[in-house]
């Protein structure tokens, strides 16, 4: 078989037919699904009259092929692997097709397949090629006609996008329903749904005064977990109208669970299929942690309708177009409904441990990637979440106002069209006035940017003197990097805590304000400082780089308790403990015993006994900087000392500061019943940090409190966090019998589950990795769903580092073994899976070596292209 070959940016042709109008039929049966498409094409005014039809199409059984009502003989079409060429064609036509596919034995969740009773489907990136032949690209739009046949009994609800325009009854025992979606739509935007389904219903009524009806389709047993989805609908629906100005257009909006999806969830026009553990939520069954993640996620796909629908991608290079701004959409929205400065908090620290590591690997890309092999590689923190955080800058950088009209602008101008990236960015130039040329390389340019400062206090001149150099390391094909427009936001603070007026050439005095860096080492001078500052920098973390600064121990505890700025006082929070527990593994590695700074002790007695202004934050601020951070500051990880270190400072902070932590406790415990609130959600983090503290203490009654935290069973947010506390307690006494309870309650419940399989996959105990193995046996288990995969491999490989790390590669070949089984089921899953292997380039020689012989022994096996790109990259 030929090697895949890469698809390159620069190759990008126009498409030289359109499509007027599709027409689908779809005769639904697992086995054997008729797919009819009637496509009425045109080719393009600026086409050569002699251009060939080019389709796509994937594992179709083709019945017919006709033009204008004319067969086509064999040799008037070419295939060859993924396309369908006929070379020639009418000006205009009509294209009918037929073709069969089996969706039962879709185990890709890519085209048409089923999970469990309902058939659904999954089109982005290039699905509908699953489906039918189809010029599969996002820049041929086409208003919809959908009929989906099914059977009266098995499947008795049938949809699709846009409205039902007919229904009706077939022989057979079978049914039918017709729908129209008059926005023109890539393919990649079609859904079709049918099976058993339960509706909730609402409403919503635009700015406008429209009235949109709202759906919400679960199955049975999941209608008790709706409401939060529908609620969360609605705010989203008014916040874009708020904020974007941005209303719904069509008279229905449909969201439908299913159980089997490889991602989180989709916005295909007038119909999102949202994976089951996206959507359901209720206070028994799901943590504050989901209930929030869900909101964003409703949130996001709905955003998508503007931001991705109406104005789509030109192509796949164009991804972050999409993504990356409604990411950003949904991060403020979330901002926005709940606490902002934990919301940031979480983004960045999401961004700089998994994307910085990304970025930093071999699979490493830019924002708009410039070639790619298999496009479903792509969907990644890079394209998604430092996408979004150039968005930021951009608004930033002209501001909330101008940033509203260049948006206005671009819905405007592009309503209906597939653009690019720079359309996005020349309005948001045009609106502000604003050269965004260098600020472009934000885009093509891969790798986390260092900047390196240093400040010089002078007495005699009072002044105070910044340098900052930037500087890009190397990526896989990218070796010179280039100089970035970097905004840094940042202040000074006086001895006394007291920010300090700036003034900076042009600019009114402020105790805030935005360096600009662009070039490759710059220096400003700050006049009329009277004494010693502390400076502030990259506030609110205002661009995707790592900063270095030579702050002493003293000036970061200063930091944390004066900063104006929220998101800082956190970051200088994290800084004191990462030297802290940095401090503790030089000790490990020396064999010398790990004695925490006692300054790290006072900065968090200070905090434990502020008064309670924020709870949300300070929860944060008591949370230490995770391993995967830690990790991300070492040339060459030790992930043995990262959890030594880590762990003994969180012993020693929880003897020294008992009584406080026992105080936060006992005060932030709920009188209310539960309710996903901000104010809620902040007390109940605080409640179970503070009680993941006494426990480490050892003290044998800090486990009989989690333990009645437990068997209080108030909520699954209280009880998940004593599960994880006994289950990761060395009292197998205490641990075995909650898991045990926990796991015959929620037998049921395929969502619960995952919650089980993942707090007891992240034990520190040496056995986790075989309790891996035996639950992988577990009847609630199955390799061929993506959310136990995660919850229990994934979750295993990302976050129980010294057992995935074990010296003897028992890891490693679990995960090995696991990506080569899922290479033949679900190649988009199994590429996703594989990323901790691929960065064996990070560990000790022993280790690396034996990560790198799992690779090999996975290259060895007949590789999907996903697999295929990633692999390649990895060894290369
Ligand atoms: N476009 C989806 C989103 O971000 C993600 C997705 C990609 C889902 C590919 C399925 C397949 O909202
Ligand atoms: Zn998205």
């Amino acid at each position: 078989m030929a090697e895949p070959q890469a698809i390159y940016l620069h190759d990008y042709q126009p498409p030289a037919y359109r499509l007027e109008r599709t027409e689908l039929t779809f005769d639904l049966n697992e086995k054997a699904t008729r797919v009819r498409a009637r496509l009425h094409l045109q080719r393009h005014p600026e086409a050569e009259a002699q251009a060939p039809l080019v389709l796509w199409g994937c594992e179709l059984g083709l019945e017919r092929i006709a033009i204008d009502g004319q067969p086509l003989l064999e040799s008037e079409y070419r295939i060859e692997g993924e396309t369908l060429t006929v070379e020639r064609v009418p000006e205009r036509f009509l294209l009918d097709t037929e073709v069969v596919i089996e969706p039962a034995a879709n185990t890709a969740l890519e085209g048409l397949y089923v999970s469990g009773p309902i058939f659904c489907t999954q089109c982005e990136p290039e699905g509908f090629r699953r489906i039918t032949w189809y010029p599969d690209r996002p820049d041929v739009l086409a208003p919809f006609t959908t009929t989906v046949i099914g059977d009266r009994d098995r499947e008795p609800v049938l949809l699709s996008n846009g409205n039902p325009v007919e229904r009706g009854e077939l022989p057979g025992n079978r049914h039918f329903v017709s729908w129209q979606d008059p926005h023109p739509k890539p393919a990649y935007l079609f859904a079709l749904v049918a099976g058993k389904l339960d509706c909730v219903r609402d409403s919503f009524t635009t700015a406008s005064g429209r009235e949109v009806a709202l759906e919400l389709w679960v199955e049975e047993e999941n209608l008790h977990k709706t409401e939060w989805a529908m609620a969360s609908l609605k705010r989203a629906m008014r916040w874009d109208e708020q904020s974007y100005g941005r209303e719904y257009d069509l008279d229905l909006f449909m969201i439908v669970a299913v159980n089997d999806f490889n991602m989180g969830a989709m916005e295909n026009k007038g119909l999102n299929i949202f994976n089951s553990a996206a959507v359901l939520a209720n206070p028994q069954t799901t943590t504050d942690a989901a209930f929030q993640r869900i909101e964003g996620i409703v949130a996001h796909e709905y955003f998508h309708n503007w931001s991705g629908n109406r104005v789509t991608c030109r192509d796949w290079f164009q991804l972050a177009l999409k993504e990356g701004f409604t990411v950003f959409r949904d991060q403020t929205f979330s901002a926005d409904t709940n606490s902002a400065p934990v919301k940031r908090i979480e983004d960045v620290a999401l961004l700089r441990t998994l994307q910085f590591a990304e970025d930093a690997g071999p699979t490493a890309h830019p924002v708009r990637p410039d070639h790619f092999i298999e496009i479903s590689n792509f969907y990644t923190l890079t394209i998604y979440e430092k996408g979004a955080e150039i968005v930021r800058m951009l608004r930033n950088l002209i501001g909330a106002e101008t940033f509203r009209r260049g948006s206005d602008r671009y819905f405007e101008r592009f309503d209906g069209q597939a653009v690019r990236v720079e359309d996005f960015v020349d309005v948001m130039a045009e609106v502000s006035g604003l050269d965004l040329g260098l600020f472009m390389r934000w885009y093509s340019q891969a790798g986390t940017p260092q900047l390196d400062c240093r400040g010089e206090y002078d007495e005699a001149g009072q002044r105070f003197t910044l340098t900052v150099r930037q500087h890009t390391p190397p990526t896989p094909g990218q070796p010179d990097k280039l100089p970035l427009h970097i905004p840094l936001r940042m202040g000074l603070l006086g001895d006394d805590g007291t920010p300090l007026t700036l003034s900076v050439d042009g600019e009114t005095p402020g105790t805030d304000t935005v360096l600009h860096l662009t070039e490759a080492e710059q220096q400003w001078t700050f006049e009329g400082i009277e004494r010693a500052p502390v400076p502030s920098l990259l506030r609110g973390f205002s661009a995707p780089v790592r900063l270095d600064y030579p702050w002493s121990r003293d000036e970061l505890a200063h930091l944390m308790r004066f900063d104006e700025d929220g998101f800082n006082r956190w970051d200088a929070t994290q800084r004191l403990a990462l030297t802290a527990i940095e401090e503790m593994m030089t000790a490990h590695a020396a064999g010398e015993t790990m004695h925490l700074d006692a300054r790290l002790i006072d900065a968090f007695r200070y905090l434990l006994n502020q008064p309670a202004d924020d709870r949300a934050v300070l929860a944060e601020m008591l949370r230490l900087p995770s391993e995967a951070w830690i990790a991300e500051q070492q040339s060459q990880v030790d992930v043995d000392a990262i959890h030594a270190a880590r762990r003994a400072a969180i012993e020693q902070l929880a003897d020294s500061l008992y009584a406080d932590f026992e105080r936060v406790y006992h005060a932030n415990q709920s009188t209310a019943g539960y309710a996903p609130t901000p104010e809620q959600i902040a007390a109940r983090s605080l409640k179970n940090i503070a009680l993941s503290y006494l426990t480490a203490s050892g003290e044998p009654e800090t486990l009989a409190m989690a333990k009645a935290q437990f068997e209080a069973d108030d909520n699954m947010t209280d009880v998940r966090a004593a599960l994880t506390l006994l289950a990761h307690s060395d009292r197998a006494d205490l641990g075995d019998p909650a898991i045990r309870a926990f796991g015959e309650r929620w037998s049921h419940d395929a969502l619960v589950m995952d919650q089980w399989f993942a707090t007891q996959v992240t034990r520190p105990q040496p056995d986790a990795l075989e309790r891996v193995r035996f639950l992988m046996q577990h009847p609630a288990f199955s390799i061929k769903n993506p959310n136990r995969v995660r919850a229990l491999i994934g979750t295993f490989t990302r976050d129980n580092r010294v057992n995935f790390h074990r010296r003897d590669g028992a890891g490693y070949r679990l995960l090995a073994d696991v990506v080569i089984e899922l290479n033949r089921l679900n190649p988009e899953i199994a590429a996703r899976m594989i990323a901790p292997l691929t960065r064996f380039r990070r560990f000790d020689e022993a280790r690396a070596a034996l990560m790198r012989g799992e690779l090999e022994r996975i290259r060895a096996e007949k590789l999907s292209r996903n697999l295929h790109e990633v692999v390649e990259k990895a060894l290369a």
